[in-house]
This record gives structure tokens, C-alpha cells and sequence, in this order.
């Protein structure tokens, strides 16, 4: 079938204002919505710019709005957006982010958060036994974090980041709960200064959209209440 697809497309050296160009391409329902926009790449239009690797929901690199939602490009099927002969899909850039170029976003912003979390084991304690034993229940504690693949499609689905860019955003807490959560670590008072502030964990009001828009299955708002209780308790056993 033909389905037609409405491209935000915007190149900062030569124009002015985003705007939309549409293509008409034939697809099959269970083509995905990235085989469609290589087919516009390879045959319509190669000044086309978006960015992909795996194709298999891995990397983490096609995360755009697809019809006012956030998603992988590559997890996404044509049948999941588009049900009839003639209809539009609207493709845009991940919001809160400056557009580099078409559906190319600059993550600058999200990676620094990321950075600073400090997204790995902290532990200066001598390891017995050669390793760091765990049971399966405490590795189970975080286990959906580890599936994170930095797509920054929560980033774009925030609606508190439209108003409070400083916010560090979801998947940074999704970072540091993996780490807060995990029994051999022992960063958490190296992690609450960004943790613990006006723009670290407080301002998430529980509008889910971040959960929602995860490509991986992460209960996001869930881990970022259960970080809110971890950081409350530490504050009441300082004052006992
Ligand atoms: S938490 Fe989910 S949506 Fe957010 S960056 Fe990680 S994989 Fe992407
Ligand atoms: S291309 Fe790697 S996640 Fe989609």
C-alpha cells in the first residue's frame, strides 16, 4: 500500500524555519517505519538526514516522534501508525533538544546528565573471594534498568522538561537507580548532590509519559519514586 509520510525537515545553513516535506512510498503493514525512511534516503531524497545503526531496537540511535509519540524508528511497524491506503505518518525530532539537521538532534544535554549520575559501580571496599556476590533477587531489584539504551525517547516525552530544562530527566534516574539499587555499590552519598537538588529528582510529577514511551519496557516513573523514598529515608536516619 502507499502511505504518505510528513517529514520535518530543517538543514540550519540553509533555512530559516523547520518545515514539513511530504513522501509518498509504497510499504508493506509489516515493514518497519526505518525501512521506509531509508527507502525515501536511498531513492527519493538523499539529502534525507537521520541517524540509525542496529535496526533492531539495540542502539538506541532512531528514537523520533512518530505521530506525536516517541519511539524507535526501527521497533515501530508500519502497521502500527498507518492502517489505510493514503495515510499520513508525521515524522519530527525528539523534542527538548536542538535540531542538528531533518530528524538529527543534538544530545548533548542528556548525555552530560547521564554523565554526571556517575553511571557505574562505586565501591573502594576489597573485593572477597575474587567477585562481588549477589543473589538473584538483588540483581532482579534493578534488573529493567540495565536495559537502557540512552535512546532519550523518555527525554522527549517529559513534559516537565518543557518547562524546567534543567531538570536532569528521566533516564538519568533510571541511570542512578541502577546503581543506587545494586547491594555492591556504595555511591549513594557521591551521587545526592545532583540526586537531591531543585532540578534532580523532585520536580517528576508522576505523568507517566516517560514509562510510556520507553522502547525497552523500564518502569521509569516507578524507579524514580522508589530513588525519591531511597533519598527520604537516608535523610531520616540523619536525623535520628
Ligand atoms: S529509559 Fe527507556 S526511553 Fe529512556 S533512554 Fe533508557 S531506553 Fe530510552
Ligand atoms: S537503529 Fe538501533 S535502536 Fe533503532
Amino acid at each position: 500500500m502507499k502511505i504518505i509520510l510528513k517529514i520535518q525537515r530543517f538543514n540550519p545553513e540553509s533555512d530559516a524555519h523547520p518545515e514539513y516535506r511530504s513522501y509518498t512510498v509504497d510499504v508493506e503493514p509489516t515493514d518497519r517505519l526505518l525501512d521506509a525512511l531509508m527507502h525515501i534516503k536511498r531513492f527519493q531524497d538523499g539529502t534525507l538526514a537521520f541517524r540509525k545503526s542496529c535496526a533492531h531496537g539495540v542502539c538506541g540511535s532512531d528514537a523520533m516522534r512518530i505521530n506525536g509519540k516517541d519511539a524507535l524508528a526501527c521497533k515501530t511497524l508500519i502497521q502500527d501508525v498507518a492502517e489505510t491506503e493514503g495515510e499520513t505518518v508525521v515524522i519530527e525530532p525528539l523534542r527538548h533538544f536542538p535540531v542538528q539537521r531533518d530528524l538529527i538532534v543534538d544530545q548533548t544535554s542528556f548525555l552530560n546528565k547521564y554523565r554526571i549520575i556517575k553511571p557505574y559501580l562505586i565501591n573502594d571496599e576489597p573485593v572477597a573471594e575474587g567477585e562481588r556476590r549477589q543473589s538473584q533477587e538483588e540483581r532482579m531489584a534493578f534488573d529493567d534498568t540495565t536495559n537502557c539504551i540512552l535512546c532519550s525517547a523518555c527525554f522527549s516525552a517529559c513534559p516537565v522538561l518543557a518547562d524546567r530544562p534543567d531538570f536532569i530527566g528521566p533516564a538519568a534516574i533510571v541511570q542512578a537507580y541502577r546503581f543506587l539499587a545494586d547491594t555492591r555499590d556504595k555511591g549513594f552519598e557521591d551521587r545526592l548532590p545532583v540526586l537531591d537538588t531543585p532540578e534532580g529528582v523532585w520536580p517528576c510529577r508522576n505523568h507517566f509519559e516517560c514509562t510510556k514511551a520507553c522502547p525497552r519496557l523500564i518502569k521509569i516513573t516507578k524507579r524514580i519514586n522508589q530513588t525519591k523514598k531511597m533519598i527520604q529515608k537516608f535523610h531520616e536516619k540523619q536525623q535520628e
